[in-house]
């Protein structure tokens, strides 16, 4: 397969990595600076699970993820691939920070269950692509795409490494005064439940954007969920609006000239 556009720039955004840098060792602090991200897990993993289960008909009980090849793209300290690991999933973490891999690699080791299901590998999504060509049932890429160069770039590459057919799951947040307010003054500034300087207003993706992006790349957006932290109880729930955060499950077309896809697990997808 041709590739759709040069590897010249990247989608890694230094300014962003410094930032992360900091912070690589903290991951698994379920009190410290990740704390939301940990009780994410609460919402997303469920969210992830039940779509890939209900877009087939062929599980196997206590590993319902199992014969799926996942892509965690900015897996981080791997939060997220641990627990899609767990549920039977072969995943692959990557992230362009070398310290969050080795931090992911290590809490890894603590659970032997996860000793083959889970691979890390210090690399940015670009740098994946030629060896990766529709290589993946399933990409997902949570809290990331605020934080990249180039979302374009980001997206096309998501596309180039997704098998036809496959699933992309996006958790970002929207470009809203209140998502300033809230996620930025007082989430960072004032109750500091996010890091300081974690984000920048102008990097936030509005849904009717990203939609249009993954339209444009060759994908049909299934679901836009909105999101809501409550920093009280420090638990994430599911609402209507998406003013805040949200999550996006996306399909791959078919691709031309291909026949039905014969991976169970996105057979039935509507
Ligand atoms: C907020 S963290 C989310 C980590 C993880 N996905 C989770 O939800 O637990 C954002 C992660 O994206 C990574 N990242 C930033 N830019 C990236 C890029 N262009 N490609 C891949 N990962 C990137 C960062 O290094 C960081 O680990």
């Amino acid at each position: 397969m041709k590739r759709l556009f040069s590897t010249s720039s990247s989608t890694v955004d230094s300014k962003e990595m410094k930032k992360f840098q900091l912070l690589a060792h903290k991951w698994w602090d379920e009190e410290g600076e990740y704390s939301a991200l940990h009780s994410m897990n609460d919402i997303r993993v469920p969210f992830i699970r039940d779509t890939l289960l209900n877009m087939s008909n062929n599980h196997q009980l206590g590993n319902p993820l199992s014969g799926l090849k996942i892509l965690d793209v900015g897996c981080g300290g791997g939060l997220l691939s641990e627990p899609l690991g767990r549920l039977g999933a072969s995943v692959t973490g990557i992230d362009p920070l070398e310290d969050n891999i080795r931090t992911a690699d290590q809490h890894k080791s603590f659970d032997p269950v996860l000793a083959k299901r889970v691979q890390y590998k210090s690399s940015s999504l670009e740098e994946i692509v030629e060896e990766s060509m529709e290589t993946f049932d399933v990409i997902v890429a949570s809290e990331v795409a605020e934080h990249v160069a180039d979302l374009e770039m980001f997206i096309k590459c998501c596309d180039q490494v997704l098998k036809p057919e496959g699933s992309l799951f996006i958790t970002t947040v929207n470009k809203t005064q209140l998502s300033y307010v809230l996620g930025i003054v007082i989430a960072e500034k004032i109750i500091g439940i996010v890091p300081e300087g974690t984000h920048e207003w102008e990097k936030f993706v509005p849904p009717e954007e990203l939609q249009h992006l993954l339209e444009s790349s060759g994908f049909s957006v299934k679901a836009v969920n909105g999101m809501l932290y409550n920093p009280l109880t420090g638990s994430w729930s599911w609402t209507e609006s998406m003013s805040i955060n949200y999550a996006v499950h996306a399909v791959k077309s078919r691709g031309q000239g291909q026949s039905s896809h014969t991976d169970p697990l996105v057979r039935d997808a509507t």
